[in-house]
């Protein structure tokens, strides 16, 4: 039987074409009530598409489940419904250890508080993730932690450990070891939340440069309207669900 090779060839191109990196498909998520009362509905259908190197806030008032949301597209929670899909791969069929090599190499986390080790150089800090993942890029781990924490302005501090570091210079820490694998995908849930105007604006500069320097795509919680601001699209999570800010 002749098949057409060429219309088949172009319908697999046009489907790689428009696979999205991150595909969120009504995604529910349910805590387990206290005593004597019932599983708390905290996301009820969640449905989000991000684009390869595109940038999304998520706002939203406290409680309202940004963290959660956060931790479920970033594989630290699963959901309770729904799924999240990756480059077209369905998290909710991978195993732990598979999981756990999709959180290290596909997906980089900045958090409020910078979780560095306080006994270990930035230098030391930045390379962490690489000692778990693929050899190729524990080998080029080096020489892209030294470009990027002098990109960041932190080559002057890489001998420093995070207790000799101002807020702003540790959240730029955390922000070079959350791309030092190259991730698709940096997640930062409310990254500018303990710094001084200055440094946060410093930081969400900063965090849009690397978005197009390395490409990387990035979601951000925020309660800065000025950081919410610099994004590509603006949504609020509220009654478990996003609605697109205009
Ligand atoms: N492990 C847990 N077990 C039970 N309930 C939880 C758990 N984690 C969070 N919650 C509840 O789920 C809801 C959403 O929490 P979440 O941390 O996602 O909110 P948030 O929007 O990030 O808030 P904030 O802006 O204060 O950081 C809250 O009511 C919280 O109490
Ligand atoms: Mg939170």
């Amino acid at each position: 039987m002749a098949i057409g090779t060429g219309g088949r060839l172009g319908y697999i191109n046009g489907m790689a074409n428009s696979e999205k990196l991150l595909r969120v498909a009504n995604v529910g998520l349910d805590y387990a009530g206290s005593a004597g009362n019932g599983p708390v509905a905290v996301l009820r259908g969640v449905s989000l598409e991000l684009a390869r190197g595109e940038t999304l806030a998520i706002t939203g008032p406290s409680g309202s489940g940004k963290s959660t949301l956060l931790n479920v597209i970033g594989t630290l929670d699963r959901p309770t419904r729904g799924s999240v899909f990756l480059e077209g791969r369905d998290l909710s069929q991978l195993g732990e250890a598979e999981l756990a090599a999709v959180r290290n190499e596909q997906i980089g986390f900045v958090f409020q508080a910078h979780f560095l080790l306080p006994q270990c150089t930035v230098w030391e800090n930045v390379l962490v993730p690489t000692l778990a993942g693929n050899n190729a890029k524990r080998a080029e781990a080096p020489a892209r932690a030294e470009r990027l924490l002098k990109r960041v302005g932190l080559g002057e501090r890489m001998t420093h450990r995070p207790g000799q570091l101002s807020g702003g210079e540790r959240q730029r820490a955390a922000v070079v070891r959350a791309l030092i694998n190259q991730p698709k995908l940096l997640l930062a849930d409310e990254p500018t939340g303990a710094l001084d105007r200055a440094a946060a604006g410093q930081l969400a500069q900063l965090l849009l440069e690397l978005n197009r320097e390395e490409g990387v795509s990035l979601i951000v919680v925020t309660h800065a309207p000025d950081l919410a601001r610099k994004m590509g699209r603006v949504f609020e999570l509220a009654d478990g669900a996003l609605a697109q800010c205009d």
